[in-house]
């Protein structure tokens, strides 16, 4: 029997932290045994909102692919490739921009909320509209079973799937609906408790030293009604306590939850079993950074046998797709 397939992507946004790690990699990462995986870094997507300034692209993608691998992708298992090298995401984006309705796009959330978020750029263009379709292009591409993504992308998965059906409606069954995989840690909170975000500076990086980690989880805050060392505290009102739920053990978990209910321990001591259970993680993701960082070589050849491997699968679909409509030839 041949296995389901999954799709995701990933944004080169530059420097990955831990909440990609524990959000999106790891999932990635369990799923590539048992699944034909396809992942990939979009750049494409990249540039719908950074036009402008291209010039840390190609950093940030050799970045991305980088941190992929030191947490584990493994391109003997995984195909792994960028967007830009399979034409095949423009020609089948472009095929179902003709039977997007617009009404569509502009009631994904994401498409007004970013537009006010984000100030310093012009988000009113052709491109950053139609970023769910072209995530729907990347999807329907490998003809994709399951995607793993955070509940954020849950509305660019129903717009999938809605314009996936509107395609076998209008040509005869060619896409299966996808479904998504939830990750297990969708909201990993940063140093100052708010949601791990780039834009908001409160980041633990993958690429961080053993000392900036430390430093970083010393300075997080906790349950801020706990002021004083004798204080009981709730840990879970405490963003330390959410990442002991990612990366210590149940036993440790329960620990520091009843040291800080009965103020039987302080928040420094709860902070350094996480600094410990951190450092152990990451170490041999460090380890594997640090071997990759100066292979600019054998990182050109993965992703380019990746981007072949995935060539080969978005060729399958579009022929399918190009003669569902009749664009097959002339006889
Ligand atoms: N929009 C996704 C994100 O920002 C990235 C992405 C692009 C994606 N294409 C995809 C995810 C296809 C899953 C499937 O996280």
């Amino acid at each position: 029997m041949s296995k389901k397939r999954v799709l995701s992507g990933i944004q080169p946004s530059g420097n990955l932290h831990i909440g990609n790690l524990a959000g999106a990699l790891q999932n990635w990462v369990s799923l590539q045994d048992d699944y034909e995986c396809y992942y990939f870094i979009a750049d494409w997507h990249a540039l719908t909102s950074q036009y402008a300034d291209t010039s840390l692209l190609k950093e940030n993608v050799k970045d991305v692919l980088i941190n992929c691998l030191a947490a584990g992708l493994d391109p003997e298992k995984a195909t792994i490739f960028t967007q830009s090298r399979v034409l095949e995401h423009a020609e089948l984006h472009v095929l179902l921009s003709m039977i997007t309705p617009l009404g569509w796009l502009e009631r994904v959330p994401s498409y007004k909320e970013k537009q006010f978020e984000v100030k310093d750029k012009d988000l009113n263009t052709y491109g950053f509209l139609g970023y769910p379709l072209l995530q729907t292009a990347d999807i329907l591409l490998y003809r994709a079973n399951y995607v793993p993504v955070g509940v954020d992308q849950m509305p660019h998965l129903e717009i999938t799937r809605e314009i996936g059906r509107r395609f076998n409606t209008f040509y005869g069954e060619v896409f299966p609906e996808p479904e998504g995989l939830l990750t297990k840690f969708p909201k990993v909170p940063g140093t100052d408790g708010r949601k791990m975000s780039k834009t908001y500076g409160n980041c633990i990086y993958l690429s961080d030293t053993p000392e900036e980690v430390e430093k970083k989880v010393k300075t997080m805050t906790t349950d801020t009604q706990r002021v004083k060392r004798t204080d009981p505290g709730d840990p879970e009102l405490s963003p330390v306590f959410q990442l002991h739920k990612i990366f210590s053990s149940q036993e440790e978990q329960n620990e520091v939850a009843e040291g800080c209910r009965t103020a039987g321990i302080g928040c420094i001591d709860c902070k350094m079993v996480l600094i410990k259970n951190l450092h152990a993680h990451l170490e041999p993701i460090w380890e594997k950074r640090n071997e990759l960082l100066d292979k600019s070589d054998l990182l050109e050849d993965i992703i380019e046998s990746g981007s072949k491997k995935a060539a080969k699968a978005a060729e399958e679909t579009m022929l399918l797709a190009r003669k569902a409509i009749g664009l097959d030839g002339l006889v």
